[in-house]
C-alpha cells in the first residue's frame, strides 16, 4: 500500500473544533466543561452524532467513555486513540477535545479510503481527565478502563462542591456500581494526539512532536504551624511564626527545580493561611506542592529533596510540619516501537517534527498499563494552555491528524 498518506483541509477540522467549543462555552475562546455537567452530556452526544454519520459502531460506557469502533477483518486487540472531553474551569479550547475530535476524524477517512482494516481501530472520547471537578478522579475515565476504580471509590471520590462522584454518575443515569463493566483487556495500543500545552515546539518553529516519555507528578499537601501572635507587639526572636517557614519552604523547593534545570519542575499555586490577617502573625499556612520529572530515578530524588528540606526549615524554625502526598502518577517511557512508527507517519507526511517529553501529565500514561502507548503535540501558541488564551493553528492541526491518520494507517492495515 504504497498511496501517498491522506491529508486533511484545516477548516473542515477547524469546523469541528468550533462546533464542540459551544459546548461549555467560556468567552470567546474557552469552555468550561466540567465531567457529567449538561454541557458534557451535549458534547458526548454530539461526538456520537458525529461518529455515528462517519458509519462507526458507537456505544457509551459504564463511567461515560464514548467509544467509536471500525471493526478489524482479523479480529484481535483493538489501537485505541482518543482523549479526554472534559476541561479545566476555565480551559482552552483544544486541551483533550483535540485528541477525540483527531481520532474519529482518522478512522472515517481511513474507513473512507482503505474500508475495512485487519485490526481493529476505536476512538475514544474519555469523560474525565482535568480534577477540575473532582480533584482526585485521578483520570476517571482511563482509570475506569484500566481497572483502577476500587471498591468505594465513587463514594470517597468527592466534588469540590462536596458531591460523591457517584452521586452525580447517579444524576445522569450511570450506575457508580457497574464502573467495572468499562475494565477492557482488549487494547492492543493507545495512541493520543493533545496540544504540547507548553513552548517547546513553537521555540523551534516546529508544528508536530512525538512524544517519548511523559513526567511523573506528586502533588503533596504541605500544613505548617506555629503560635498565632500579635504582630506588632510580639518580638521576632520569640516567634514560630509558619509563614516565615512556609516562605522559606516555597522558595526553596521551587529554586531547587529551578537549579536542576529543565526537565525537572515544581510550582505551588495553592496556599491557605488560617487566621489570615494582617495583624497577626498566622497559626497554620498550609499549601500544596506540585513536582514533576519524567524521569523514574530523578523524581524520586527531587521529591526526597524536597521533602528533606522542607523538615531541615520546620525544625530549623521551631514550627510543626505536616506532608500528606495526595497523588501521584508514575511516569511514563512511551513504547519506542510507536514512537518508531509515529517518526516514520510524521516522514511520510512530511510533516517537520521533533521528538520530545511532556511536561503535563496524561491519559496515556494509565492507558500505558494496559497497552504500549505514544503521543502525539500540536505547537501551542506561546506555549499556552489551561486558559481561555490557548489556541493551534488549523494548518499545524492538520498535520496533526494526517500525521495520526498515517500512524493508525500503518498499525491496522499493513
Ligand atoms: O496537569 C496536567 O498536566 C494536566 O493537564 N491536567
Ligand atoms: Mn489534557
Ligand atoms: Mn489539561
Amino acid at each position: 500500500m504504497t498511496d501517498s498518506p491522506i491529508t486533511f483541509d484545516p477548516a473542515v477540522i477547524w469546523e469541528r473544533v468550533e462546533a464542540l467549543a459551544q459546548f461549555g462555552k467560556y468567552g470567546d475562546t474557552g469552555v468550561a466543561r466540567p465531567v457529567y455537567s449538561p454541557e458534557w452530556q451535549a458534547a458526548q452526544n454530539e461526538i456520537t452524532r458525529w461518529a455515528e454519520s462517519l458509519g462507526l459502531e458507537v456505544r457509551s460506557d459504564a463511567v461515560g467513555n464514548v467509544w467509536a469502533k471500525l471493526p478489524g477483518s482479523e479480529g484481535g486487540k483493538s489501537i485505541a486513540s482518543g482523549s479526554h472531553i472534559d476541561s479545566q474551569l476555565p480551559g482552552g479550547r483544544f486541551d483533550g477535545v483535540l485528541g477525540v475530535i483527531s481520532a474519529i476524524t482518522a478512522l472515517g477517512a481511513l474507513k473512507e479510503r482503505y474500508g475495512t482494516p485487519k485490526r481493529t481501530l476505536e476512538a475514544v472520547s474519555l469523560c474525565e481527565e482535568e480534577s477540575s471537578r473532582f480533584p482526585t478522579t485521578e483520570f476517571w475515565g482511563s482509570r475506569a478502563i484500566t481497572g483502577r476504580i476500587k471498591p468505594g471509590d465513587t463514594e470517597n471520590v468527592i466534588s469540590y462542591g462536596g458531591e460523591p462522584i457517584g452521586e452525580v454518575m447517579r444524576s445522569i443515569g450511570l450506575d457508580p456500581s457497574k464502573t467495572d463493566d468499562a475494565i477492557r483487556n482488549d487494547i492492543g495500543a493507545w495512541v493520543e494526539l493533545h496540544i504540547e500545552q507548553g513552548p517547546l515546539l513553537e521555540a523551534d518553529g516546529l508544528p508536530l512532536g512525538v512524544v517519548t516519555a511523559i513526567t511523573g507528578l506528586r502533588h503533596y499537601t504541605v500544613k505548617v504551624t506555629g503560635n498565632s501572635n500579635h504582630a506588632g507587639a510580639f518580638p521576632m526572636d520569640l516567634r514560630r511564626d509558619p509563614m516565615a517557614a512556609a516562605a522559606e519552604m516555597i522558595s526553596n523547593v521551587v529554586g531547587r527545580a529551578a537549579e536542576w534545570g529543565r526537565p525537572a519542575v515544581t510550582t505551588v499555586g495553592r496556599i491557605h493561611v488560617e487566621p489570615n490577617f494582617p495583624a497577626i502573625v498566622p497559626e497554620t499556612v498550609e499549601f500544596m506542592i506540585d513536582a514533576r520529572h519524567p524521569d523514574p530515578e530523578a523524581r524520586l530524588r527531587l521529591y526526597a529533596e524536597h521533602e528533606a528540606a522542607l523538615r531541615e526549615i520546620a525544625a530549623r524554625r521551631n514550627v510543626e510540619i505536616e506532608i500528606e502526598n495526595i497523588k501521584g502518577h508514575e511516569p511514563y517511557i512511551c513504547d519506542p516501537k510507536l514512537v518508531e512508527t509515529f517518526d516514520r507517519a510524521a516522514q511520510r507526511v512530511g510533516a517537520p517534527y521533533r521528538q520530545l517529553t511532556s511536561g503535563a501529565v496524561h491519559d496515556a500514561q494509565r492507558m500505558g498499563a494496559i497497552a504500549p502507548a505514544v503521543m502525539l503535540f500540536v505547537r501551542s501558541k506561546d506555549g499556552r494552555s489551561h486558559t481561555p488564551a490557548e489556541y493551534s493553528s488549523p494548518e499545524d492541526i492538520a498535520i496533526g491528524v494526517a500525521t495520526l491518520t498515517e500512524g493508525l494507517r500503518a498499525l491496522a492495515y499493513e
